[in-house]
């Protein structure tokens, strides 16, 4: 490699985003292009590649090559997207975890499965370092705001390069960079932020829907919940930036958009000028070539009148809502913080249904809350009778470190919590594999996501209410809303026809 005059580079970098970081990208490609072009002299580059991946990385004038493993929610996955805009920006090409000369994981530490799971696959990078020394080796997101995890990290697994967090991950080409430089171990956390840094490249997962950030971190610290402390205070975007951002995917063929945030329904209130998450979702019903709209996640407690109103008329929303319950029982939840009881938590949903008769409602039901009685979890299974949702998320109880719940001293025993979950997935599968079905004969609009992986000739799409329907038709129909009609109801699918349009 040629000499490299670092300090130079960082005397010259912009001060300002994004500015800074486009300027990191081109320095990042080119000490890679200059380290590729001595490996491909020297045979190195064949040895680590293959033959057929060399060429094909020559014939794009890729210069390396990265893999993104995501863990956690759609705000995960939303910034993994982010991170592989800037990646491929700079010159490297998506490839198998084994082959990669940099992987980095984006982690999620919501609970302690999530956690272990990251643990799990480290145990398995190490081994593929060994093997490959080039490999540089990365870890941001949510598990990385928490001060112990870091410390266990720079202990116990001194193999990782790059540690960052989830406030800055629109700095990955400098921390890339300064890695690439420094051949140190850097880790840069921060503790908060109120920037919002976007325009940064981004690569989709599928060209014909996105999801789209409207606002970060949460304020609502329910008691058991660590996100508002690895993600931060809520902050919101400004509506103009956000129905640019849509207009820009909807002129790149994008269908359907997804709006993102942990709390949507009180979207806009932290603004310079508030305005409310129906009023954001009105301007996103206006934008042309967008079809379909979905949000995630709803809080019950700030689910407005507006909204519904909202949902019941404009035509793109699109008839699915996730409401995280969380617990049936009244108890519970004011300990959980949530700011809802179940009575309100199910005269919300007779308003929704009464407004929007075919809505299909989904959930997020944790079970053996710290104090959680037989009766409290008879209510949460109450409310499941009652609101019979299309389907819902069973969590059991994790504690996690820093929040209130983790210090409660009525934890429930596990034999306990295993026997109550087991009963509450039993009669949550049973109403939904009813529920599901009850769209069967008629006709609906498909958009069509992918080919059925399971069978020749067929393709898979979502309904409006987010089922899967598998029905034949080849991938040129892939990314377009066809009439399909549900012949049969699989339980938590249908099977179907393309329809005539009519
Ligand atoms: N902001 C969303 C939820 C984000 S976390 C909301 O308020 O609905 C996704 C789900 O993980 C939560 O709805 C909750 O059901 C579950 N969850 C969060 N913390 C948990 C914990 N400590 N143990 C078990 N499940 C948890
Ligand atoms: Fe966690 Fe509650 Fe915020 Fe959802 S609303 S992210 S459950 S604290
Ligand atoms: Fe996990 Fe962070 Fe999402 S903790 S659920 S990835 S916000």
């Amino acid at each position: 490699m040629k000499y490299w005059d670092f300090d130079t580079i960082y005397r010259q970098a912009p001060a300002s985003e994004p500015e800074r970081q486009y300027y990191f990208i081109e320095k990042t490609r080119e000490i890679l292009q200059d380290k590729f072009n001595d490996d491909v002299i020297s045979g190195e580059a064949r040895k680590r590649y293959g033959k057929e991946k060399l060429d094909e990385l020559l014939a794009k004038k890729q210069i390396g090559t990265f893999m993104i493993r995501t863990f956690g929610c759609q705000m995960n996955a939303r910034d993994s997207e982010k991170l592989c805009g800037i990646l491929q920006q700079a010159g490297l090409a998506a490839s198998e975890e084994e082959t990669a000369d940099f992987v980095l994981y984006n982690t999620c530490t919501v609970r302690d499965n999530a956690n272990q799971k990251v643990y799990g696959h480290l145990g398995y990078l190490q081994t593929l370092k060994k093997k490959n020394p080039w490999m540089t080796i990365a870890l941001c997101g949510c598990m990385m705001q928490e001060p112990a995890v870091v410390q266990r990290i720079q202990k116990s697994y001194r193999f990782v390069d790059l540690i960052f967090g989830t406030h800055n991950i629109f700095k990955l080409a400098e921390l890339l960079f300064r890695c690439l430089a420094e051949k140190n171990t850097i880790v840069d956390i921060w503790e908060s932020t109120d920037q919002v840094v976007e325009d940064l490249p981004a690569e989709r997962k599928y060209p014909f829907k996105s999801g789209v950030n409207i606002m970060y971190g949460c304020n609502n610290f329910c008691s058991y919940c660590i996100v508002p402390y690895v993600r931060g205070r809520e902050r919101s975007r400004k509506p103009e930036e956000i129905l640019s951002e849509i207009r820009r995917l909807a002129s790149d063929g994008v269908k359907e958009v997804m709006l993102l945030g942990q709390n949507v329904n009180s979207y806009g209130k932290n603004l310079s000028e508030p305005v409310t998450f129906a009023e954001l979702l009105r301007q996103v019903n206006e934008v042309e070539g967008i079809e379909r709209i979905r949000f995630m996640t709803s809080h019950p407690k700030d689910l407005s009148e507006d909204l519904i109103l909202a949902m019941k008329n404009l035509p793109k929303i699109c008839r699915h809502l996730h409401l995280p319950l969380q617990s049936g029982s009244s108890r519970i939840l004011k300990i959980m913080n949530r700011q809802y009881t179940k009575e309100q938590y199910l005269e919300l949903v007779a308003q929704i249904r009464q407004a929007v008769p075919d809505i299909s409602l989904t959930t997020d039901i944790i079970v053996g809350f710290p104090g959680e009685t037989e009766a409290d979890f008879e209510e949460t299974l109450d409310v499941v009778r009652k609101v019979r949702y299309d389907s819902a998320f069973t969590f059991i109880y994790s504690k996690r470190t820093g929040t209130p719940a983790s210090v409660m001293d009525n934890q429930v025993p596990e034999a306990l919590v295993k026997e109550r979950f087991e009963r509450l997935l039993k009669e949550v599968q049973q109403i939904s594999s009813q529920v599901c079905g009850r769209d069967t004969g008629t006709v609906q609009e498909v958009l069509v996501e992918c080919e059925n992986d399971h069978q020749d000739g067929y393709v898979s799409g979502r309904l409006s209410n987010n089922l899967l329907v598998h029905f034949p038709g080849s991938a040129s129909l892939i990314g377009s809303l066809v009439p399909v009609e549900l012949t049969e109801s699989k339980g938590f699918y249908y099977m179907g026809r393309m329809a005539d349009k009519s």
